[in-house]
């Protein structure tokens, strides 16, 4: 697995400000889009592109193009969601699936509700996004519907990591997939309800509000 961590004064900024406990869920939706953006720029870097002929006002030339088949984008819900928006302003032309998992509070454990993947993943270079990566039980159930459906190769975008979480992700897919990791922050454990510590809380309250 390949961990990137971002190093940048306005990430590192912008996620102080989503952290704090007094940002409202308007500016929280807000701040996310805007780091979701900004890691973005980074998780893909590696996306496929081709060749694409055009004339300039001056005269023809050899550009860019995003490759076919486009990329897949899936937000894991509730608090996925709220990084598609950001996630699509880079990648307007993705494809969309949707992956509704709930984290059992007791247990930890993640259960799936909802499932919109296309059926056919093969080739296709699919970005999970999902704000906390905490035990990594959510998004390793991800990553395995998307290996089922033929994906051997999974980017995943994350504002706050626990080291818990990355270790879990790194053991389990050894081997199996290639799966990187791109993070806002590292942070420095989980507490005993599987909170990032420090974290900043329940991103899908924060979001949305307390269901
Ligand atoms: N999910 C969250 O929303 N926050 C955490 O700290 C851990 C999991």
């Amino acid at each position: 697995m390949e961990l990137h961590i971002a190093d940048h004064p306005l990430i590192a900024h912008k996620l102080t400000v989503l952290r704090d406990e007094r940002t409202d869920p308007g500016r929280f939706r807000g701040l996310t889009e805007e780091l979701v953006a900004l890691l973005a720029y980074e998780a893909t870097r590696n996306i496929r592109v081709v060749d694409k002929e055009i004339n300039t006002p001056v005269c023809p030339m050899t550009g860019t193009k995003l490759s076919s088949p486009r990329p897949v984008v899936v937000p894991i819900l509730r608090a996925g969601l709220g990084m598609l928006d950001g996630m699509l302003k880079m990648l307007p032309t993705a494809e969309v699936g949707f992956l509704g998992l709930v984290r059992d509070e007791e247990t930890l454990e993640a259960h799936a509700y909802a499932n919109r993947l296309p059926s056919d993943l093969r080739d296709r270079q699919v970005f999970v996004i999902d704000p906390m990566l905490a035990t990594g039980g959510t998004l390793a159930m991800a990553i395995d519907f998307l290996l089922e459906r033929g994906v051997s190769d999974v980017t995943a975008i994350c504002l706050v990591s626990a080291p818990e979480g990355v270790r879990h992700i790194e053991e389990r897919y050894e081997g199996i997939a290639n799966v990187t990791v791109h993070t806002a922050a590292l942070d420095e454990k989980l507490n005993e309800k599987g909170y990032i510590v420090p974290g900043l809380g329940d991103a899908g309250d924060r979001m949305y509000g307390v269901v």
